[in-house]
């Protein structure tokens, strides 16, 4: 089992009730300018892009066909699904080629050299 969903059943099992839980996903390092790393974590594929040292994050499965938005490119805040170039906005998750496609967005936060993803329940 890797380390973080370690860490996540910990939390799990010694609070009442989760309303905000962040998660380990990836060492900062591990993911230079241009390159995006994605991981299923709680049953969701999410996507972490580096676009020019801004980190996002948001789901990485593409509305249309469910291609991998992870070998997607990030290119100023919009990444362009390399299947059929749906694209959507890394701020937001908005799809901006099509309505009502969004994907769900993540916050992030950095912390100690980790980007950790923020879930909120
Ligand atoms: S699968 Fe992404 S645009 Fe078709």
């Amino acid at each position: 089992m890797v380390n973080y969903q370690r860490d996540l059943i910990r939390r799990f099992i010694s609070y009442d009730k989760v309303v905000v839980q962040k998660i380990k996903f990836c060492k900062v390092e591990e993911l230079p300018a241009g390159k995006s790393i994605d991981k299923k974590i709680l049953a969701r594929k999410i996507a972490v892009y580096n676009d020019n040292g801004k980190i996002s994050a948001m789901e990485s499965e593409c509305k249309h066909m469910k291609a991998p938005l992870n070998m997607a490119e990030a290119i100023e805040g919009v990444v362009t699904c390399n299947w059929h170039d749906w694209k959507y906005d890394l701020k937001s998750g908005k799809c901006l080629t099509h309505e009502n496609m969004d994907l769900k967005k993540f916050e992030i936060e950095i912390s100690d050299g980790w980007i950790y993803i923020i879930f909120d329940f």
